[in-house]
């Protein structure tokens, strides 16, 4: 029940409207003018505060009105209107009132009235102990998590991060993995060396050894002075290979040889080279097929895979959808002028029962969106996308006629493949990764079909870095 302030320099009024909400349960205080209400206002909360708009004196109600929101209450406030000046009552719903009662009124109005100002204030603190939970223990490090599925995650991260033991992330594209491995890193006891990051499907195969392995000065045209390498700048500090899977043939065996040996081999150099690194390697493929299918050496994957962590779609962790959304809210309404308190139950709901191919990622972005198109204090439907049915177009194909005279079966699957791969382009605004995790398919897979479709416009070296 709530605590409402009633405002109206009629006492028949006031004690009416007193009687009506103490029976229902509410603690009532009363003020006489705007005045009073105010200094009131200054010294004690109250959820909702019902004031007549006429009033004699300094103050009326769009006087009070304004005080609440001067004071930055987040107090609801009701005007009460004669029905001759129900236009200074929508003026005041302009104001940021949240409704208004025209005299006369019956009892049943107040109480639906009162009733739904208090919902939506439980609904905002519902929002505020969202956040507050962000902050506590469905976080760690910049992870944020709630479900049973991603606290296991924690524990395991909290068991792991500072052993020496090869860690193998595995999850669709979006899940976190690459979180997951900073946070490996930044709770662990390596923190004080470097956290380097390599994505093993960004840069060329004729490059990625010196850049692994560094090299010796004229070890070849262009190596112009001795390069470290990555690994030994993670010497002490943690090496993350991401997407593995991209890795070739040739540089898996020379990787698995410093996970053996513990030495790097600069290109050119005749010296093996100490290295202290603990390897993290994420993946968006299932490797073990990889293995199957000889894409992927066996020996190199169990090196890696000493201990797995596997995200879990979103779509499967729906209890994350909620907190996670408050989290992006917080984080991209920052420097807005505007305040916006959180989401519409409706707006909710429809976060909670879509089923994000691009996980966490998309379900950000969405948020990022929302922030930018909403105009009221609560993200609402309207500020959402609007929900796609997940039918492919694979109906239309599936439904055609078999024609009499034949078909141009490879044509039909090259267009139908172009239409696909367009609209995952299309989705993923561009970046070939998260195309390529909407499609289910591998980045170099994607790269291959757009080479062969001849959709690739795209300048390879702004590529990757677009979807950071
Ligand atoms: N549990 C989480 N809590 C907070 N933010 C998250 C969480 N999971 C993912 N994110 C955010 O979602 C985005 C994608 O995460 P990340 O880059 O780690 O995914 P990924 O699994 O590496 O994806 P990809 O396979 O496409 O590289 C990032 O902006 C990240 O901060
Ligand atoms: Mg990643």
């Amino acid at each position: 029940m709530g605590r409402i302030l009633v405002v109206d320099d009629e006492r028949s009024m006031r004690e009416f409207l007193a009687i009506c909400l103490k029976r229902g349960g509410h603690e009532v205080t009363v003020a006489d003018s705007g005045d009073q209400a105010i200094s009131v206002l200054g010294t004690q909360a109250f959820d909702i505060v019902i004031t007549d708009l006429r009033m004699p004196g300094e103050t009326d109600g769009i006087g009070v009105l304004e005080a609440v929101k001067q004071l930055g209450l987040d107090t609801e406030v009701v005007v009460v209107t004669a029905f001759a000046t129900t236009e200074t009552a929508l003026s005041a719903m302009k104001k940021g009132a949240y409704d208004y009662l025209t005299k006369p009124f019956k009892v049943d109005v107040i109480n639906t009235v009162i009733d739904r100002a208090l919902e939506k204030r439980s609904l905002v603190e519902a929002n505020v102990a969202l956040r507050e939970q962000v902050a506590g223990r469905y976080r760690m490090a910049s992870i944020i998590g709630k479900s049973p599925r991603m606290q296991r995650i924690f524990d395991l991260i909290a068991k792991i991060q500072s052993a020496k033991t090869s860690v193998l992330i595995t999850g669709e594209s979006g899940t976190g993995k690459e979180l997951v491995a900073r946070a490996l890193h930044t709770e662990g006891t390596r923190s004080e060396a470097e956290f380097v990051a390599v994505n093993c499907g960004a840069i060329p195969d004729n490059l990625m050894e010196s850049e692994l392995f560094g090299h010796v000065k004229g070890s070849f045209t262009g190596a112009m002075s001795d390069k470290v390498g990555l690994i030994r700048r993670a010497d002490k500090g943690t090496l993350f290979l991401d997407e593995i899977g991209e890795l070739s043939l040739g540089l898996q065996v020379k990787l698995l040889r410093v996970l053996q040996e513990r030495t790097v081999r600069p290109v050119g150099g005749e010296t093996e080279v100490e290295v202290d690194v603990r390897v993290v390697a994420a993946t968006n493929r299932e490797l073990e097929e990889e293995v199957a299918r000889g894409a992927f050496r066996s020996d190199l994957y169990y090196r890696l895979n000493v201990i797995e962590l596997r995200l879990p779609p979103l779509r499967q962790r729906q209890t994350d959808i909620a907190l996670l959304a408050e989290h992006f809210l917080t984080r991209h309404k920052a420097g807005l002028p505007r305040e916006i308190r959180g989401f519409s139950p409706e707006a909710r709901k429809h976060l909670e029962q879509y089923d994000y191919p691009g996980n966490v990622r998309e379900l950000e972005n969405m948020i990022e969106r929302a922030v930018t198109l909403a105009d009221g204090p609560l993200i609402e439907v309207a500020d959402l996308p609007e929900r796609k049915t997940t039918t492919p177009p694979l109906g239309v194909a599936a439904a055609t006629v078999f024609p009499e005279e034949g078909i141009d079966l490879d044509r039909m699957i090259a267009d139908f493949e172009r239409g696909i791969v367009e609209q995952a382009m299309e989705r993923a605004g561009g970046v070939r990764k998260r195309a390529a995790g909407l499609l289910g398919i591998s980045f170099r897979s994607l790269r291959y079909r757009l080479a062969k479709l001849g959709l690739d416009s795209h300048d390879p070296a702004t590529d990757e870095t677009s979807d950071k």
